[in-house]
């Protein structure tokens, strides 16, 4: 059995997380929300790579044997660097465009991410290496984050919000729409309501976890008859709003698993 961190700057990562309890329950997991810092999509690139490795360094230090970077943003701006100073299994968010590419029919792509990923080097390099007979859309969610984080996923306020964003990305016909940050699961009813059945919807929360399950076979075969591990809740803002948003946005059957919510204090 290992001890896998997932780390967001809030809510968001509850989605992988969900995804990480349905293939892989029998793990303990301590999922860290920095929802007293969210959103990180509009903070400088330099706030937060540091964050995110201070935060990373927490989790190492209560002694994960992998990290789930399950934020789009922090993956953009930091995980290299996490990665050479954590010698542990470091997995990132990175936005399906490839997928999304081979799934379109008619090429045309929208991408709904935070300001920080769309203007990381590493999301740009990554578009460079797709062929360019497809187009991709790229809009920035600015002000969808708080919104989620303040449980508002279907209000009123984030369907009119969304309803812009998504206009330029409506307006070019795209046939699919990558949801290039954690948080924007969260948001597909609301999705749905505005843009119809018909489009196709890429988030990556699957992959992410095949991607921590193969690591997880290298590094710590099957040892553990247990059904369930345990899940540490930790938040920076409010431990008990993070376990209620967790019960409610979730599908993954908490009541099987050991919960416990704890609040996040300093860490430097
Ligand atoms: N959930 C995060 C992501 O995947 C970050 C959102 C934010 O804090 O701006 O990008």
């Amino acid at each position: 059995m290992a001890l896998i961190g997932v780390f967001d700057s809030g809510v968001g990562g509850l989605s992988i997380l969900d995804e990480a309890l349905r293939q892989l329950p029998q793990h303990d997991y301590i999922y860290l929300a920095d929802s007293a810092n969210a959103p990180y999509g509009e903070k400088s690139s330099e706030w937060i790579a540091a964050r995110s490795l201070s935060l990373c360094r927490y989790l190492a230090g209560k002694g994960c044997d992998a990290i789930v970077l399950a934020c789009n943003t922090a993956t953009a701006e930091a995980i290299k660097q996490i990665r050479t100073e954590i010698a542990i299994p470091i997995i990132g968010v990175e936005p399906g465009i490839k997928p999304a590419a081979m799934q379109s029919q008619n090429n045309i792509v929208g991408v709904l991410a935070t300001e920080a990923t769309l203007k990381s080097d590493k999301f740009n390099a990554l578009l460079n290496t797709l062929p360019n007979d497809c187009q991709f859309i790229k809009q920035a969610g600015a002000g969808l984050v708080p919104l989620i984080e303040s449980g508002k996923a279907d209000s009123e306020a984030t369907l009119e919000l969304l309803a812009g964003h998504l206009e330029p990305i409506q307006d070019a016909g795209a046939d699919t729409l990558v949801l290039g940050c954690t948080h924007y699961p969260f948001l597909r009813k609301a999705i749905r309501k505005l843009l119809g059945e018909s489009i196709t919807l890429i988030d990556t929360s699957d992959a992410v976890v095949r991607q921590l399950r193969r690591q997880l076979d290298i590094l710590k075969p099957s040892d553990s008859n247990s059904e369930f591990g345990s899940v540490l809740l930790l938040s920076s803002k409010n431990e008990n709003l993070l376990l209620s948003m967790a019960q409610d946005l979730m599908s993954a059957d908490l009541a099987s698993h050991l919960v416990k919510a704890q609040f996040l204090g300093e860490v430097r």
